[in-house]
């Protein structure tokens, strides 16, 4: 929304403030609201597609782009045709701009209707989305007003929050506009707790920024206490076997629980917009139930790159879609269920991303980041600039190609010697040492049975510590615990549990850039 002052002159000079949707229109053309002064475009080698409504007595639209002198720097026409819902659109495609600006856009119609996108950046488009830990403001966060009172120095980011909206069939456009574009400055980054704008979302920004050093668009659509199940159209549902909800109605806070609401609402309208990737903090409204997370999770990204693809073929079908593993939530070291259940899901069980099932696909750990002192609830760590980091350390590996060590320490090998009594874990981190900061967090399940299903029972507490450990710069020797003895050894796990270890006091850590080793479980018998 914008605010626009009215002014009336009789009889007294007043002015009123009004919130109103100022979606640009004139004529016959009007624009969705998402194509706005001080917007980004999708810079090169993608094509920008711009496109809006007219009327079909309209033949032909012919949109250009000006550069700061006036002069047409690109120059297309294209025809009016019945769209979805049916009103008449257009849509053209820019051929690729490089980075940089500012442009106007200029679009005309034959009955002589003009349109202008004012202070248009060329850059990367990134969408975030997810739950309250994406909502979570700058604000909010810690260093939360150095940020702000910073963020005037990147008035090359630009940013845009749609309004919490949901909708039972898929959306073209927003039902409203939170904050319509904006040039990142204090006010239009800190305006406040649960407003905008994304904590998470303007730190990968900006640290993205900081590297790439060309204009970056931020969209953040995202809603607290939101489950995968409503960001997921019917189509990525059925692959997973997932019924309609039965209930329809928002939760207890408001949040909406009817299955592809918010896919309807809030990621449908951008389909035909050119992004450039998708970040994403959402798992902890799917802890209760976290088994089916691991076949939700990657085909929701299947769905979403597929969809947008489909849409706008300069979309990338397999574009880099960036994901933060979830965070402690409660002050109790042995909750064992839920969230570690999750972390794992969020990879399709493979402990680390990219992987044969999620490609394109980077994560931030930030299991190690507690803060259960939050006044935010302690389901909402404040450190948002670790996360952020991490996120962007391994976003610049995965959706930009730099060749960099950006995963944390993952085990390689894992050898169990009977004899010792030992197992010995390898982590074969190329370019980087491990650097190990405790001996907490790893457990062998063992029994009597030679099932390993047993692991998997909670009331059968078959997993003992590990309570002594050596360690190379590249290894990690575990004695086997004394209530092992005379057990079958059947799998060892690591850091399984919903708040494992105090800040940044996890057992693993990559030497050269402190990430966190992930969470895992690794099965030791066939
Ligand atoms: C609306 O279109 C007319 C006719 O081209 C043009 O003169 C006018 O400037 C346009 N108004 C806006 C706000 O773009
Ligand atoms: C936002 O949260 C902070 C706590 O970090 C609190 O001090 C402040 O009063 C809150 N602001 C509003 C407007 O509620
Ligand atoms: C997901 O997890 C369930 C339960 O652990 C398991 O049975 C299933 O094979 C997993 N599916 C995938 C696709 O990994
Ligand atoms: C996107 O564009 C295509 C082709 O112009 C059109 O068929 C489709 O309805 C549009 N989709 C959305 C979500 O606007
Ligand atoms: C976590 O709980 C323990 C035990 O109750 C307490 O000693 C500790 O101070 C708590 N930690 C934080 C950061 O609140
Ligand atoms: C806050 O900023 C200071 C100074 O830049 C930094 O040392 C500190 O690590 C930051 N705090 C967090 C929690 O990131």
């Amino acid at each position: 929304m914008k605010i626009l002052t009215v002014c009336v002159i009789f009889p007294l000079f007043t002015c009123i403030k009004a919130f109103s949707d100022t979606k640009k229109a004139n004529g016959t053309l009007s624009l969705p609201s998402y194509f706005d002064d001080h917007m980004v475009l999708q810079k090169a080698p993608a094509y920008a597609s711009i496109w809006g409504y007219s009327t079909i007595d309209d033949d032909v639209i012919v949109v250009s782009l000006l550069d700061m002198g006036g002069k047409v720097v690109r120059f297309t026409a294209t025809v009016v045709y019945m769209g979805p819902e049916n009103k008449a659109v257009w849509k053209v495609f820019l051929e690729a701009v490089k980075a940089g600006g500012p442009y106007s856009v200029v679009i005309e119609s034959d009955h002589g209707s003009t349109l202008t996108i004012n202070d248009v950046m060329f850059g990367d488009v990134w969408v975030c989305s997810g739950q309250s830990n994406m909502q979570f403001t700058l604000p909010m966060a810690f260093n939360g007003s150095k940020e702000v009172a910073e963020s005037a120095e990147y008035p090359n980011i630009r940013l845009f929050t749609a309004s919490l909206k949901t909708a039972d069939t898929p959306q073209y456009d927003f039902i409203s506009v939170e904050e319509t574009w904006s040039v990142a400055s204090p006010s239009n980054v800190g305006n406040g707790n649960w407003t905008y704008f994304s904590a998470v979302c303007w730190l990968y920004g900006k640290y993205l920024y900081q590297k790439l050093n060309y204009p970056i668009g931020l969209v953040a659509s995202d809603w607290g206490g939101t489950a995968i199940e409503v960001w997921s159209s019917p189509d990525a549902l059925k692959k997973c076997q997932i019924k309609d909800s039965t209930t329809t109605k928002p939760d207890l806070n408001g949040a909406p629980t009817a299955h592809s609401v918010l896919w309807n609402a809030m990621i449908h309208p951008f389909l035909n917009y050119t992004i450039y990737g998708t970040i994403w903090y959402q798992g902890e409204s799917n802890s209760g139930n976290p088994l089916g997370y691991n076949c939700s999770f990657p085909a929701m990204i299947d769905d979403w790159r597929l969809k947008f693809s489909e849409s706008n073929p300069q979309t990338s079908g397999s574009f880099p879609f960036g994901f933060v593993q979830l965070a402690p939530r409660l002050n109790d070291s042995s909750i064992s269920t839920g969230y570690p259940d999750i972390r794992w899901s969020q990879t399709a069980g493979y402990g680390t991303v990219p992987n044969p099932r999620m490609k394109d696909v980077f994560m931030a750990v930030a299991m190690d980041l507690p803060d259960f002192t939050s006044p935010f609830h302690s389901v909402h760590p404040r450190d948002k600039e670790t996360v952020a980091s991490r996120l962007t350390l391994s976003g610049l590996v995965v959706a930009y190609g730099e060749v960099e060590k950006f995963q944390g320490p993952y085990p390689s090998d894992v050898k169990f010697s009977p004899e010792n009594k030992q197992l010995t874990i390898t982590y074969d981190m190329g370019l980087t040492n491990i650097e190990v900061r405790s001996a907490n967090g790893f457990e062998f399940c063992c029994s009597s049975s030679q099932d390993k299903a047993v692991c998997d029972q909670p009331s059968l507490n078959s997993w003992f510590p590990v309570t002594t450990l050596t360690s190379t710069p590249t290894t990690i020797t575990l004695d086997v615990p004394a209530s092992c003895t005379n057990q079958h050894i059947l799998m060892i796990r690591y850091a399984w549990r919903e708040s494992p270890c105090p800040y940044k006091q996890c057992a693993v850590y990559s030497v050269v850039n402190e990430l966190p080793g992930p969470p895992f479980k690794i099965s030791l018998i066939v």
